[in-house]
Formats: C-alpha cells, structure tokens, sequence
C-alpha cells in the first residue's frame, strides 16, 4: 500500500486569460517530503504554491492535500502555510543587492568580486 500523498495534483492547469501559467501538472509529494520546486522566473512555481495554499483555483484538474479535494476550500481552512515572495525581499536594495545580501553578510568576508560572480551565477540559473 502507498501511503496518501501530503500534496498531489491530477492533471492541474492555470490559465490567466490567453496567458497558460500551468498545465499538466501531475504530482504527488510523499508524507513529511522536503521537496523545492526549481525552475526558470515564470515557469509556474508560484502558481503551484498559491493553488495549494488556496489563493488561486485550477483552471483544470484538482489539488489534494492528505487525500481530500481541496476545491472550494478556502486559504484560513487549508492545513498549510505560505510565506510570500516579497516578503523575503529587501525593497531598498535592487535585484543583485538582495541575491547577494547573505554572502555580504558571510564571514569571513568574501572580495567583492566573489560576491559578484556567485550573485550573477544564481541571477542566470534562474534566467533574471
Ligand atoms: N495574476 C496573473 N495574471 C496574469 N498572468 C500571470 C499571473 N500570475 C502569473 N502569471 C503568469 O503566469 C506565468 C507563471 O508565473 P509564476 O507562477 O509567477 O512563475 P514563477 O513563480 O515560476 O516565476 C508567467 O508567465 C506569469 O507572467
Ligand atoms: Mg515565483
């Protein structure tokens, strides 16, 4: 027997209009799974996470959280937890200064020139 998945989606698609956020979707997270969703900025990751917390409904198919069919079921009475994107963004420093903020904190320090390059790898890793 497989035990029940935390979180599955059956077949889910997001659409904004004529814009195809999602589609396809099939997945299934085992219990207590550690799991990250990788991807390119624009791929659909925050989608996903905002249909399973409730924020937004499927266009297609269904989102299970432990086996029950969340449809209609609003975010206050979801079993999950979101911390949204923005939050963890610092508003007063631009888009390199807040990738490289943890290794400008590092110590011992890095040369600002590390800091730069590693903060550029993971800005084109995700295509920003
Ligand atoms: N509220 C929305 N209205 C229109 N298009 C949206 C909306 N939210 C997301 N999209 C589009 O859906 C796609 C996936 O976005 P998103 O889930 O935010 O990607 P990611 O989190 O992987 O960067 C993008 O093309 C984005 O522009
Ligand atoms: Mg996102």
């Amino acid at each position: 027997m497989t035990a029940v998945p935390d979180i599955e989606f059956r077949g889910v698609a997001k659409r904004y209009g004529a814009v195809t956020a999602v589609s396809g979707i099939d997945l299934a997270v085992p219990p207590s799974a550690f799991v990250a969703l990788l991807g390119p900025s624009g791929c659909g990751k925050t989608t996903c996470l905002r249909m399973i917390g409730g924020f937004e409904q499927p266009s297609e198919g269904q989102v299970f959280i432990r086996g029950q069919d969340m449809a209609g079921t609003p975010p206050y009475r979801r079993p999950v937890n979101m911390v949204f994107q923005q939050y963890a963004l610092f508003p007063h420093l631009d888009v390199e200064a807040n990738v490289s903020y943890g290794l400008r904190q590092a110590r011992p320090r890095l040369s600002s020139r590390e800091i730069g390059q590693r903060a550029g790898e993971a800005l084109e890793m995700v295509r920003l």
